[in-house]
């Protein structure tokens, strides 16, 4: 039996709703991508949705968003607080924009920021905190905002894992000032690349309109808070850049693809959080083998197992064995990223010690979770297992 960590969530749908853009012979970002986005704003919960050409565009998109406000605007040298694991490029947009980064140990059992590191890691140097929702687990926001308190500090959240996780009520992505999505190939819903910033503040979203293209005025509005009001002269109007920009715009076919994912997205959570009642059930008690502790609802990108001290296997011996019977494997995420040689570029602290993102980088795995029943293949990981 295969159990593989990724697999397509397209059908004919997407390949009709790419044929309708190849008809139409509009390719880049126009009518598509603008529906797909006011769809996703609405079932996320948010006013406005940006997308972008990727998770990590998106990440970047909102960094620079933060820089450019006309009032509370980040400045080079500010501190960012971030969990010690999480992707890349995360961490590579606060580095890009002359961020000081604080890295945070996580917590062993939520894989999330270790809630009690994160409290002693604010001082009033801190202006953001840059909240990751690990493989579909949504922090625990009450228990971030309490830190912040009336603390005039930013909260961010990179959500491109956790699509559809939800926390007392309300979307993951949808906590702080801005939230971020991926829709990769192998992520809840897939564009196969692209992603998605949400806000519900208005100028952070004309900013991102702004930078998404060029830091000209052209997708803006006609009156906006980035340069007020453009001018009625189209000539004038068409060449004229207000803000250090990118080009970061996502293809027409991918917000068509986007309407088609979107209608399936609620269903295909559903069966990864049926699939995930099996996974816990079966492992909830493994004698040598910890798996993640759900905060809130997760959306359960994967599933994450670690190894206890006593275990009686290596990581490296059980992955070769999973391996050998075609169960896909990968470690944490990017394990404990401070770690990596990349960080001699970065302004950075790291916060007492990263004892957890250590221990994870070490003894962790995940296997994958699909938008089909897992019952057999679940059943099958832990038979190896025993
Ligand atoms: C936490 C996190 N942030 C950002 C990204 C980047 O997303 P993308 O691959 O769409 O660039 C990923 C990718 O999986 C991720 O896991």
């Amino acid at each position: 039996m295969k159990y593989p960590l990724a697999s397509t969530t397209w059908d004919e749908a997407e390949y009709a709703a790419i044929e309708r853009v190849v008809r139409s012979g509009v390719f880049t970002m126009g009518a598509e991508v603008l529906t797909f986005e006011q769809q996703f704003a609405k079932w996320i919960g948010s006013n406005y949705a940006v997308m972008v050409n990727s998770g990590s565009s998106a990440n970047l998109i909102a960094v620079a968003a933060l820089m450019f406000r006309k009032t509370g605007a980040l400045k080079r040298g500010d501190e960012v607080i971030v969990p010690a694991v999480s992707w890349s490029t995360t961490y590579y947009p606060l580095q890009q924009y002359g961020l000081k980064l604080k890295f945070v140990d996580i917590d062993r059992d939520t894989l999330n920021i270790n809630i009690e590191q994160l409290r002693s890691a604010v001082t009033e140097n801190t202006k953001v905190i840059f909240a990751v929702n690990l493989l579909g687990n949504p922090n625990d926001f009450n228990k971030i905002k309490e830190i912040i308190g009336n603390r005039n500090i930013i909260l961010l959240e990179d959500n491109c894992e956790s699509l559809g996780a939800v926390f007392n009520n309300k979307q993951a992505g949808t906590h702080g000032l801005l939230g971020t999505f991926s829709s990769f190939f192998s992520h809840h819903i897939a564009t196969m690349e692209g992603g998605l910033v949400v806000t519900n503040d208005e100028e952070i979203y004309h900013i991102m309109l702004c930078i998404r293209a060029h830091g000209w005025t052209r997708n803006l509005p006609k009156r906006n808070l980035v340069c007020g009001e453009k001018s009625d002269n189209a000539f004038d109007e068409s060449f004229r850049f207000v803000l250090p920009g990118y080009n970061m715009r996502p293809l027409e076919m991918s917000g068509a693809i986007g309407k088609e994912q979107l209608k399936k997205l609620s269903q295909m959570i559903t069966t990864r959080r049926e699939n995930a009642l099996i996974f816990t059930d079966m492992f909830a008690n493994h004698p040598w083998i910890k798996i993640q502790k759900e905060i809130g609802e997760s959306s359960w990108f994967g599933f994450a197992l670690v190894l206890s001290e006593d275990a009686p296997i290596s990581r490296s011996e059980l992955v070769q064995k999973l391996l050998l019977n075609e169960i896909d494997v990968r470690p944490i995420v990017a394990g404990n990223f401070a770690k990596n040689e990349v960080l001699k570029w970065f302004d950075c602290t790291i916060h007492n010690e990263l004892t957890n993102a250590d221990y994870i980088d070490k003894n962790g795995f995940f296997v994958g979770n699909h938008h089909y029943p897992l019952d057999e293949q679940i059943k099958y990981l832990y038979s190896l297992l025993k």
